[in-house]
């Protein structure tokens, strides 16, 4: 790291003189010396076919597609694209190892292969995160130190439990439900494989699970671990492909439980698509979280609290932070802060150990959030973006504030799943209780003040899943994440998490 001369405060000032666009001055009064991750601790195959059945079986659909990186748009391999004839062999194989070999095995000896998973994902921690950060363009520091880290410990908490489940729910048997249909998304792509395959297959379930198109690469990964782990084959078959190998999951006759991850409209398909049947299901679908400051909160340590909030993994966090309510009598302040701090992000790179901001998963995820960055001024609201360079190549999104924001605007009320944050002002508890609440979503929430006592007024009237207080975006593997209203049903994480894979008879 090499310290700079020069000291520059942020410089707002209006592009065009008129448009309600002002950027900031990139402030580089710090500066560091590149320190890129290496490639070449990742092995990645010029070409993946599914796993099914503990092989690796070439697609009967014959097709293959390719997955890129982001940060440079170059094609990193290509995956097999399921059809709902691999839907039909994955789900097959999952119900043939459930009825002769998962369900009846000791759950200690369930739990071996479990620990024994979680291990191997720690031994081969940096490969996962370099592969991570390779296919979906988050930046290296987090895969590294959270996803892959928190990945290993979900594995490690439910092997925990699997020969302990008289204890999770005494005075019941708890019954897995037979076989997981399991689809997740592109922003935590390894994690969310962790949080659905760890408490399926310790509760006794064989699972298939469909990675997300933009992201294969870890869960196949994952599979590879797995194939080594010696789990019996068809406990857990991971397949690739779009939505409709998704939907094809969703649909199949065989398959007793959906659980699911991804955009609220997709989660509204899937429960048209399971109504009537005996399909049970945990949809955890998007978000629009309140960040509140009153005026009693240690204002440094919220603003980077909302900046982690809000910039963390792109904002591609279904929980972000991406509305703040700043008490009136501190907005000014915040503000300044808040921007003072953006303008210090350094987007870039994701393989650079120094980013802050790596590359927006997509092509198509930048255009929707350029989208409502537009929407944004349309609506009248001020716009704040960082001022700093964006490399050539690859989809970059500066971070983005919009002040003199309505409750009413757009840009407060829908998912961005961008570095965009929203900041709005309330006087009163009661006033900023009803704004926080008045949203289609309620999965994560954060509070931001000085007095234990108001923390517990506002997280017990708060319609949301998840509130954190002084802190964001803190999870653990023992404590229950989903979310109220649009944002889904159903916990993951936790007991609840173990749960959602079981019925449970009286003994
Ligand atoms: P999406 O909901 O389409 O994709 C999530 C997963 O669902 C992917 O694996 C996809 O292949 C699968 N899928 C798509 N259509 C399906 C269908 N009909 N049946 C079964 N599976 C299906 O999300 P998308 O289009 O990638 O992102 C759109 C928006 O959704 C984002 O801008 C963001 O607002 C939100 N989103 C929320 C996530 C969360 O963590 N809650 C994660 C990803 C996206
Ligand atoms: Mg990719």
């Amino acid at each position: 790291m090499s310290v700079t001369k020069k000291k520059s405060r942020t410089n707002p000032k209006r592009e065009n003189g008129k448009s309600n666009t002002i950027k900031l001055k990139f402030d580089t009064s710090w500066s560091y010396a590149p320190a890129p991750e290496s490639k070449s601790a990742a092995s990645i195959k010029p070409q993946y076919d599914l796993f099914i059945n503990g092989e690796w079986q070439k697609p009967l659909s014959k097709k293959y597609f390719e997955t890129f990186n982001p940060a440079t748009e170059e094609k990193l391999s290509e995956v097999a694209d399921a059809g709902s004839a691999d839907v039909d062999k994955a789900v097959k194989a999952a119900r043939n190892a459930y009825d002769n070999v998962w369900k009846k095995m000791v759950p200690k000896e369930r739990a071996k292969y479990i620990f024994r998973i979680a291990r191997m994902i720690q031994e081969r921690a940096r490969e996962l995160a370099i592969i991570e950060t390779l296919d979906g363009g988050k930046p290296i520091r987090e895969s590294r130190d959270f996803d892959v880290p928190t990945a290993a410990n979900h594995f490690f908490y439910y092997a925990g439990w699997a020969d302990k489940l008289e204890y999770a729910f005494p005075n019941r048997k708890a019954v897995p439900l037979g076989v997981a249909g399991q689809i997740i998304p592109w922003n935590f792509p390894l994690l969310m494989a962790a949080w659905k395959i760890a408490p399926a297959i310790a509760t006794g379930n064989t699972v298939v699970l469909k990675t997300a198109e933009s992201t294969p690469l870890t869960a196949l990964k994952l599979a590879e671990i797995i194939e080594e782990s010696g789990l019996p084959p068809g406990v857990v078959n991971i397949i690739t492909g779009a939505g409709e190998t998704g939907a094809a999951l969703v649909n199949h006759p065989g398959v007793d439980k959906i659980a699911f991850t991804g955009s609220t409209d997709v989660g509204k398909i899937i429960q048209r698509a399971i109504a009537g049947t005996h399909k049970k299901a945990t949809l955890e679908l998007g978000g629009k979280a309140a960040n509140i400051i009153f005026d009693d909160a240690p204002i440094d340590q919220a603003v980077e609290g909302v900046i982690n909030g809000i910039y963390f993994n792109q904002g591609h966090v279904c929980c972000a932070g991406s509305r703040l309510y700043v008490q009136e009598s501190i907005a000014k302040e915040v503000i300044r802060k808040l921007k003072d701090r953006m303008s210090s992000l350094i987007v870039g790179d994701p393989m650079d150990k120094n980013t802050d901001i790596g590359a927006i998963n997509s092509r198509s995820q930048l255009e929707t959030i350029q989208k409502y960055l537009k929407i944004g001024r349309e609506e009248g609201a001020e716009m704040y973006e960082s001022g700093c360079p964006l490399p050539g190549k690859g989809y970059w999104c500066r971070p983005t504030l919009f002040t003199n924001v309505a409750q009413s605007n757009r840009i407060a009320q829908e998912e961005i799943f961008g570095p965009v944050l929203s900041v709005l002002t309330f006087r009163t508890d009661d006033e900023v209780i009803e704004k926080a609440n008045n949203s289609p979503y309620g999965l994560s929430a954060g509070v931001w003040t000085d007095k234990g006592s108001k923390i517990f007024n506002m997280t017990r009237r708060m319609r949301a899943g998840v509130i954190w207080a002084n802190t964001f975006n803190k999870f653990d593997p023992s404590s229950p994440f989903g979310g109220y209203k649009e944002s889904g049903f159903g916990r993951e994480g936790g007991l609840h998490g173990l749960a959602a894979y079981v019925t449970l008879e009286n003994v």
